[in-house]
C-alpha cells in the first residue's frame, strides 16, 4: 500500500527564529490529489508515477534537471547586493523565504536533486521564497514567477561544519514522520551557506516544485559551490530520519531526491561570476528584460 506523501525535514522559518524543525509535508503538496512517494518508501508510488497522480509532473518544465554548462547562456545581469544575507537577485520581484529543506541519498551514496556538468552530490538544500504579493503557496503555485527556490550542493569535507550543530542536534528530535522540536538556539540562515562572495556564482532557469503537484511555478537558483560538511554530519542526515511515523515498521528517509527532468526548450543562465564551460555562449540582450534588478528579502 502507499504510504502518505509525508517526506521532508523542513525548518519553518517563521518571522523570527528559533525556527521549528519538523517533519512535515513539502510545498505544494496540499494542491496535489493523490498519494505520492519516493521508491526508498514504495516503488509504485515513486517519482515515475507521480505524472499519474499530478498531470503537472509530466509538463515541459520540471525540475530537478542537469545545469549543463556547456549550453548556459551568460546573464549579463549580476545584481548581488551588499546587504543580501543570503541569496541572489535579479528576480523580478521580492520573495520572502518561507522554508528550507534538504534532500539526500543512501550511505556513501549521492541525493542532490540538480546535477552540475552530470554530476550529482551528496546533499541540497532548498530555501523557498514566495512572491510578497501571495500569502497562500497555492495561489503563488498558479504564477510562473510565483516562487523561487535557491539550491545550494553539499560536498563532504574533513572537518565538521559547525554552523550545522544546531540542526543536526534536533534531527534526533525529528526522526519520525510528524515529529517536531522547536530548535533551541537562534542561529543566521546565512550561517549555513558559503560565504558570501560565493553567492555571486550561480545558475538560473524556470522550472517547478520537485513533489507533486510539480507546480511550474519556480525562478530556480542553483549556485556553484558546494557547502562543506563533514561525513558525519552528512550520516546524520542520512541514517536518522525515517518517512514513517513512531511505531510503524520503520523505513529510513533516503533518496528523497526526483531524478533530473529534461530541460526541452529551457535556457539556463549563469550569472557573470559563475563558471562556464569554454562552450558557452554569451547572453542575448534580450536577459536583461527577463530578469530585472531586484532583491530577494528574508523574513
Ligand atoms: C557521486 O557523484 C560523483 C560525481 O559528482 C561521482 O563521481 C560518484 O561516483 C558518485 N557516487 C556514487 C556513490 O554514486
Ligand atoms: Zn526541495
Amino acid at each position: 500500500m502507499a504510504r502518505r506523501g509525508i517526506n521532508m525535514p523542513f525548518l519553518r522559518a517563521a518571522l523570527s527564529f528559533p525556527v521549528l524543525l519538523l517533519l512535515l509535508l513539502p510545498p505544494g503538496t496540499e494542491a496535489s490529489g493523490g498519494t505520492w512517494c519516493y521508491a526508498t518508501q514504495d516503488a509504485t508510488c515513486g517519482p515515475a508515477h507521480w505524472k499519474v497522480l499530478d498531470h503537472q509532473c509530466g509538463g515541459a518544465n520540471q525540475s530537478p534537471i542537469n545545469v549543463d554548462r556547456k549550453t548556459a547562456r551568460r546573464n549579463m545581469q549580476v545584481n548581488l547586493g551588499s546587504d543580501i544575507s543570503v541569496s541572489g537577485a535579479g528576480l523580478p520581484a521580492v520573495y520572502n523565504a518561507l522554508q528550507f529543506h534538504f534532500h539526500w541519498g543512501k550511505p556513501n551514496g549521492n541525493g542532490s536533486e540538480h546535477q552540475l556538468d552530470g554530476n550529482q552530490y551528496p546533499m541540497e538544500i532548498h530555501i523557498v521564497h514566495m512572491h510578497s504579493k501571495y500569502t497562500d503557496i497555492k495561489d503563488a503555485a498558479t504564477d510562473p514567477n510565483g516562487l523561487a527556490v535557491l539550491g545550494f550542493f553539499y560536498k563532504v569535507s574533513d572537518t565538521d561544519n559547525t554552523n550545522y550543530n544546531t540542526i543536526i542536534d534536533g534531527l534526533q528530535s525529528v526522526s519520525y514522520s510528524g515529529d517536531s522540536v522547536d530548535l533551541a538556539s537562534t542561529f543566521r540562515l546565512d550561517s549555513l551557506l558559503p560565504s558570501e562572495n560565493l553567492l555571486s556564482r550561480y545558475y538560473r532557469y524556470r522550472g517547478s516544485l520537485t513533489t507533486p503537484g510539480c507546480a511550474e511555478a519556480v525562478i530556480w537558483t542553483v549556485f556553484e559551490d558546494p557547502i562543506p560538511i563533514s561525513s558525519s554530519q552528512l550520516s546524520a542526515f542520512v541514517n536518522s530520519v525515517h518517512f514513517s511515523a513512531s511505531g510503524q515498521t520503520e523505513v529510513k528517509m533516503q533518496d528523497n531526491f526526483r531524478p533530473v527532468q529534461a530541460l526541452n526548450r529551457r535556457r539556463i543562465y549563469a550569472s557573470k561570476q559563475a563558471s562556464m564551460s569554454s562552450g558557452a555562449i554569451p547572453a542575448l540582450s534580450i536577459v536583461l528584460l527577463l530578469f530585472p534588478l531586484l532583491a530577494i528579502r528574508l523574513l
